[in-house]
């Protein structure tokens, strides 16, 4: 499906009623009043448009305000496009209620070529993450055959803070984009796909890829050992910059994404199947870091961002690692393999180590589905982040309560570094005896060894780079976690 429109429009009268569909926020207040952020003037003038009292219309609903509530009516007046007024609620206008609303009309118009005004947000904070929500709750993939193709529809917001809503689209675009790669199945989605969507997703002459693949991967043990057990056709490490002229003293970002385009667990296989079934979606990481970089030419930030897609099926076969195998990652760390389904950390290695070798990062970053066991404490709403560094974490979390993409501090846990500790290499790859359990943690810990001694920051979205759910903002399958937050941090880098 297409991306919607979305535009900023003149709040007056005959542009607002020249939609399909024309959105009326609302609050009830504790007094039990109902009241709308719109002027009285504007409400007024829509009154006598359709000759229509609103409060009337809702005290017929008996609405109670709640984020995303909804009641619609047929409205008709002559010379006027608007057949539709939608009452919406707007809860305490929290960012999380204008995402709510916001996803609840993108729903209410999604698959139609209807076209919708919102009257709903209106503060600089609350239009982005509005029109944003809105856009995202459209979003719909599929392959059927032989059906008529789903239309696009049109949002429309006040222009008050039009940056605020061209910012809004750019966000919405990268993570739609973000989106089609984690829906699309792993038998279609290669290595060698992922270098083709990334070639023709950053057509920009400020941004540069380079491919390794083949022999030219020498070097990168953790994606070969992982990799090389898939005949199609074999890793590929994708490298995207983007740093246009006069960026020579700008902060540098490098953004390492966890690439594995199906993961069966390989020999120590996933069990049960029911496991298995959502693992296409285990390149989430490198979808999300591929759309910031992409993104960037239109952000205009002052930084160069360059983001590693360490890409690699982990499939089951003659030519799988073994538990017991002993491989070299990039930079000489040898690592013993326990469990062949703990894939994610060693292609994520030789990727934070080659930065950390070639790149000179200000910030090293890395996003990954990497363990179940971050789900266990923070549930599929909050995704784990690791970092020494608190103040970084708090700036994340900040941009990540505002933008959705919402992030818990986790500890680094010292004490845990011995789970890692292996007879025959540098490091065993799992964190086996003692067993501490804290797998998102004991991940964390072997992963910081490659970042040396870099401003290291890991972003497990086990839990949220995919939903379970068709509600508000993601559709069932791949949400794009990752590429609101991360846009909007390097946005405001200097
Ligand atoms: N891709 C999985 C992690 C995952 C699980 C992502 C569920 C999304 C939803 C990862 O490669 C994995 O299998 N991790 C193991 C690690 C264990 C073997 C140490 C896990 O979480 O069980
Ligand atoms: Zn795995
Ligand atoms: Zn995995």
């Amino acid at each position: 499906m297409d991306i919607p429109t979305l535009d900023a429009r003149p709040l007056e009268l005959g542009t607002v009623l020249d939609s399909d569909c024309v959105a009326v926020g609302f609050s009830k207040l504790e007094s039990g009043e109902i009241s709308f952020p719109i002027s009285t003037s504007l409400v007024r003038k829509i009154e006598a448009k359709f000759q229509l009292n609103l409060i009337d219309e809702l005290s017929f609903f008996s609405a109670t305000g709640k984020a995303g509530e909804i009641f619609e009516i047929p409205v008709s007046a002559e010379g006027v496009r608007c057949q539709r007024l939608i009452f919406v609620g707007l809860g305490k206008q929290s960012p999380v209620d204008m995402r709510t609303t916001g996803a609840a009309l993108g729903r209410k118009v999604r698959g139609t070529s209807r076209s919708l005004y919102s009257l709903a947000a209106f503060s600089r904070g609350d239009i982005r993450l509005h029109a944003v929500a809105m856009v995202l709750g459209t979003y719909q993939w599929n392959l059927k055959s032989g059906q008529k193709k789903s239309e696009t529809p049109k949002f429309y917001v006040g222009d008050t803070h039009a940056s605020e809503v061209a910012r809004a689209k750019i966000m919405a675009t990268y993570v739609w984009r973000a989106r089609d790669l984690i829906h699309t199945p792993s038998n279609i989605k290669t290595p060698a796909w992922m270098v083709s969507q990334t070639k023709s997703l950053t057509k920009h002459p400020d941004l540069n890829v380079k491919v390794l693949s083949g022999k030219e991967l020498k070097g990168f043990g953790g994606l070969l050992a992982v990799g090389n057990s898939s005949p199609n056709p074999g890793p590929r490490f994708i490298q995207v910059s983007y740093a246009p002229k006069g960026s020579k003293n700008w902060p540098h970002v490098v953004l390492v994404g966890k690439g594995i385009t199906y993961d069966t667990g390989g020999v120590t296989l996933k069990r049960p199947v029911e496991h298995m079934v959502s693992m296409k979606s285990d390149m989430a990481g490198a979808a999300a870091v591929l759309g910031v970089v992409a993104a960037m030419p239109e952000v205009k930030p002052k930084a160069r961002v360059t983001a590693l897609l360490m890409c690699a099926e982990n499939a089951l076969s003659a030519t799988s690692q073994r538990p017991s195998d002993v491989i070299t990652q990039y930079g000489g760390t040898t690592v013993e393999i326990i469990n062949t389904d703990a894939e994610g950390r060693l292609v994520l290695a030789d990727g934070l180590a080659y930065a950390d070798m070639h790149l000179n990062p200000d910030y090293l970053i890395d996003v990954a589905t990497l363990t179940g066991a971050a789900t266990h404490g923070l549930g599929r709403q909050y995704a784990a982040l690791y970092t020494r560094n608190v103040a970084l974490a708090k700036d994340l979390q900040a941009h990540g309560e505002r933008t959705g993409d919402r992030v818990w501090h986790m500890p680094l846990i010292d004490d845990y570094k011995i789970a890692l500790e292996s007879s025959v290499a540098d490091f065993s790859h799992t964190a086996d005896k003692p067993k501490f359990s804290g797998g998102s943690v004991t991940a964390a810990l072997f992963l910081e060894h490659f970042a040396g001694q870099r401003n290291w920051v890991h972003l497990d979205i086990a839990g949220t780079g995919r939903s379970d759910t068709d509600a508000g903002e993601n559709p069932k399958g791949g949400t794009g976690f990752g590429v609101r937050l991360l846009i909007d941090w390097i946005a405001g880098l200097e």
